[in-house]
């Protein structure tokens, strides 16, 4: 009997943190189960998908990775959201993240354990937005550092190194942030990015003019261009360099 019981909540945990889009299933029925009679079927899953666009619904995982080799003390940003130049000019007079039309719903989550991780993991506490307008209220603090947007940590290839990262599949130097997104809340699943870095300059990278991006996400061009930032993809792992137009998109596997 416990140990039913235990294996029923575990399920349903399971089940909650597997993501919204998941439908949870508990295949114990009887006396002993919490749930006698599958009543009606959980159906959150998106059942409207546009027939011409492959726009992705809902809440992705979504990395973003900028290449830049820094040095040590610094620290990569992004700020970003809907494109605000082309294709929503009325979020230029925006000043704040949370009501802006242009930001867009995002949780940065774990890329490891360890001292390495430390300032990412700071940074990302509170960071709910992916914004135009640098450190959100209430975003957590490394140190007495403030973030200026949404935290990036350094990342390597090389098993077993500081910063190692699975999804890295290029080498050291390559910034990444792993994240949650609202693919709702992009310009049909496309969205803008720019980096920024600390202790150079005034902090932000150059204006982009973006090439044809490589990789299996990129199938199919952004549904706009931008003047001035990347452009990456909702639900893939959009790769670019600092300060330059180059890009990757691919799939998760
Ligand atoms: C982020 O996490 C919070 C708390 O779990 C949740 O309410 C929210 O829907 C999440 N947002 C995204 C975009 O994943």
């Amino acid at each position: 009997m416990l140990l039913r019981l235990l294996l029923v909540a575990n399920v349903g945990w399971l089940a909650l943190v597997a993501g919204q889009n998941e439908i949870p299933t508990v295949p114990c029925y009887g006396p002993d189960c919490l749930v006698t009679e599958p009543t009606t079927e959980m159906t959150t899953l998106p059942t409207t998908e546009s027939t011409t666009t492959p726009r992705p619904a809902g809440i992705r995982r979504t990395v973003v990775v900028i290449f830049k080799a820094t040095t040590i003390g610094q620290d990569m940003f992004i700020q970003g959201g809907v494109n605000k130049e082309t294709v929503r000019p009325s979020c230029t007079s925006d000043v704040n993240a949370e009501t802006s039309d242009c930001s867009i719903s995002i949780n940065a989550t774990s890329l490891g354990t360890g001292p390495h991780w430390a300032k990412y993991d700071a940074w990302r506490e509170g960071d709910t937005k992916l914004d135009w307008f640098g450190v959100q209220p209430g975003q957590g603090i490394y140190e007495t550092y403030v973030a200026y947007g949404t935290p990036l940590a350094w990342t390597t290839n090389a098993p077993g190194e500081n910063g190692y990262q699975q999804l890295n599949t290029w080498g050291p130097n390559n910034w990444m942030v792993d994240l949650q997104m609202n693919c709702d809340e992009t310009e049909n699943g496309w969205f803008d990015v720019k980096a920024y870095l600390t202790l150079s300059g005034n902090g932000y990278e150059s204006d982009i003019q973006q090439s044809t991006c490589t990789g299996t996400g990129a199938d199919v061009p952004p549904p706009y261009t931008s003047n001035k930032n990347h452009v990456a993809r909702c639900g893939y792992i959009n790769r670019f360099y600092f300060g330059t137009g180059d890009c990757e998109i691919n799939a998760f596997q």
